[in-house]
């Protein structure tokens, strides 16, 4: 029997080619492992009504973790135009597949690495190491929305809230929420995550990117937990900064972060920021990790007008097979591969067209396999 059981999920677009790309380099990797299909996606949507089937779930259960593609997500009104007719008026509302299993699997840490390989043309700067510690469970992604407001909720946000009163014209039906619910445990668990890997990597400091000057209970409680953590690390000091500055700081000053922590939105945000400093989504990779399970998937989408060209980057996902080796506990095979891409990058043979070259998908994974 194969030591892993890996669940690979390509979903839609492109998903299904860096997927492709990826089992290039695992196969020369010679990984000792299984690999189970998965169906997820906008096609699952249109034609279940379920764009993440039970059957996926189930299948992830029996696996060890999970290798993601990508997936097309579109507003509400598209979402219900393109369902099957038979599922047309059974009141289906279509959800975000990758959201929904990292909180439905608890993957409550979003890992981000940012990292400017030498020789890309495409790095802001050439010294640019960043690792984005992002909440990935909770805040205004925990799915709590209303449209229209039901009266209950009005009523007690009349009493609990005065600053409510200037809404008081507004017809329910013209008015939406969306909750920022924040927890402390969330809160404990994203800042040990972020400590914990800065002292283990030597980094001198993690920045907590909060809003708490406005946002003064939710961002609040992420910026007193972080104080609290701070204080067990003697090595690691803690830096915080607003979210609104640290876009600034970062296209100022990049090579002075390293470790930053930060809740699920603004998280969201501030990594595809630190994507483009480092080339762009193409090289943009993240790790989904939860106590006993975790998904690896590209940061980027499924890049319709490009599915089926196989002219996209691979690296994001080839970085992301690097998380997953990783978190496996195979840190030769997964420092031989960062090694290898590193070398392709540097070398420049092969480039797809974002780096200004016309190579393929596969032709740039078979080249990071041939330096394996
Ligand atoms: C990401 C993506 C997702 C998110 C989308 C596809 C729901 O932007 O992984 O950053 O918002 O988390
Ligand atoms: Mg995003």
């Amino acid at each position: 029997m194969p030591k892993y059981k890996i669940a690979t999920l390509p979903g839609d677009g492109i998903g299904v080619e860096v997927m492709e790309a990826a089992k290039i380099v695992l196969e020369k990797l010679a990984l000792d492992a299984e690999y189970i299909h998965g169906d997820v996606g906008w096609e699952f949507w249109c034609k279940e009504g379920n764009p993440l089937p039970d059957r996926t779930l189930t299948l992830l259960e029996n696996t060890d973790c999970c290798l993601f593609g990508a997936i097309t997500s579109k507003p509400k009104e598209e979402a219900q135009a393109e369902l099957s007719p038979h599922l047309k008026e059974k009141g289906l509302s279509y959800r975000s597949p990758i959201v929904r299993l990292r909180q439905e699997l608890n993957l409550r840490t979003n890992l981000r690495p940012c990292k400017a390989y030498p020789g890309n043309p495409l790095n802001y700067r050439d010294d640019i190491d960043l690792v984005v510690f992002r909440e990935n469970t909770e805040d205004l992604y925990s799915g709590v929305e209303y449209h229209p407001v039901p009266k209950e909720v009005r009523d007690i946000l009349d009493q609990t809230h005065p600053r409510m009163g200037r809404f008081k014209e507004v017809p329910n039906e013209d008015m939406a929420i969306s909750l920022r619910i924040v927890t402390k445990k969330g809160c404990e668990n994203i800042i040990r995550d972020a400590f914990e890997y800065a002292a283990s990597q030597n980094r001198k400091s993690v920045t907590v990117v909060e809003k708490p000057n406005v946002l003064r209970e939710t961002s609040g409680m992420m910026v007193r937990t972080a104080r609290e953590i701070a204080k067990e690390y003697r090595n690691v000091e803690l830096w915080e900064t607003n979210i609104d500055a640290m876009c600034m700081w970062l296209v100022k000053n990049p090579e002075d972060y390293g470790v930053l922590v930060t809740s699920n939105m603004f998280g969201d945000i501030v990594s595809d920021l630190c994507a483009q400093l480092v080339g762009g989504l193409g090289f943009a990779s993240s790790g989904n990790i939860g106590d006993d399970y975790a998904l690896f998937e590209p940061t980027h989408g499924s890049a319709p007008k490009y599915a089926g060209q196989y002219k996209v980057n691979p690296t994001a996902m080839l970085l992301a097979t690097k998380l997953m080796l990783d978190w496996l506990g195979e840190k030769e095979r997964a420092e031989n591969l960062e090694a290898a891409i590193a070398l392709a990058i540097k070398v420049g043979k092969v480039r797809t067209y974002d780096m200004g070259g016309s190579s393929t998908t596969l032709e740039v994974a078979q080249e990071v396999a041939n330096k394996l």
